[in-house]
């Protein structure tokens, strides 16, 4: 594993160990790694309105824009239970995280790869293979 990733799986091990998660139990971090070098992570959100809650991509790509931090290179992806990210089942990124992050991957021109956690390895692949044919905002030019 190359010394980014790992860097990169670390801190999103790091932000799953902040998750608010009672309902499922399951605490998901994601580290974004940006052109400028800096991380930005966040982990999930969960709400009694269990409708409401937040992924944990979702989360850090709101952070990005907040620091007005465009270009994302690479995303790491992991969970499972407190204490356990990346011990169990691999976590992908869910469908509405995908095109969360395509905004994000759109407007900063950039194809991030996203390193997905799980027992048995990380699993490495680019958002457009995640999403391919994806819908964002060149589509409203
Ligand atoms: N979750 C994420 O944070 N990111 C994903 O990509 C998949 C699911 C969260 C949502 C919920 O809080 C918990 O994991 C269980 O689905």
């Amino acid at each position: 594993m190359s010394d980014t990733r790992d860097t990169l799986m670390a801190a999103a091990r790091a932000a799953a160990a902040t998750a608010y998660a009672p309902y499922s139990r399951f605490h998901v971090g994601a580290a974004l790694l940006m052109a400028d070098g800096s991380v930005v992570t966040g982990a999930n959100v969960e709400n009694a309105s269990y409708g409401l809650s937040l992924c944990a991509e979702t989360v850090a790509v709101a952070k990005i824009l907040s620091g007005d931090r465009l270009a994302v290179e690479a995303v790491a992806v992991t969970g499972g239970a407190p204490g356990e990210p990346g011990q169990g089942a691999r976590v992908t990124p869910c469908g509405r995280c995908r095109q969360v992050l395509n905004e994000i991957a759109q407007v900063g021109g950039t194809d991030p790869v996203i390193w997905c956690d799980g027992a048995e390895g990380v699993l490495e692949l680019r958002l457009s293979k995640l999403l391919p044919h994806a819908f964002g905002p060149a589509n409203l030019l």
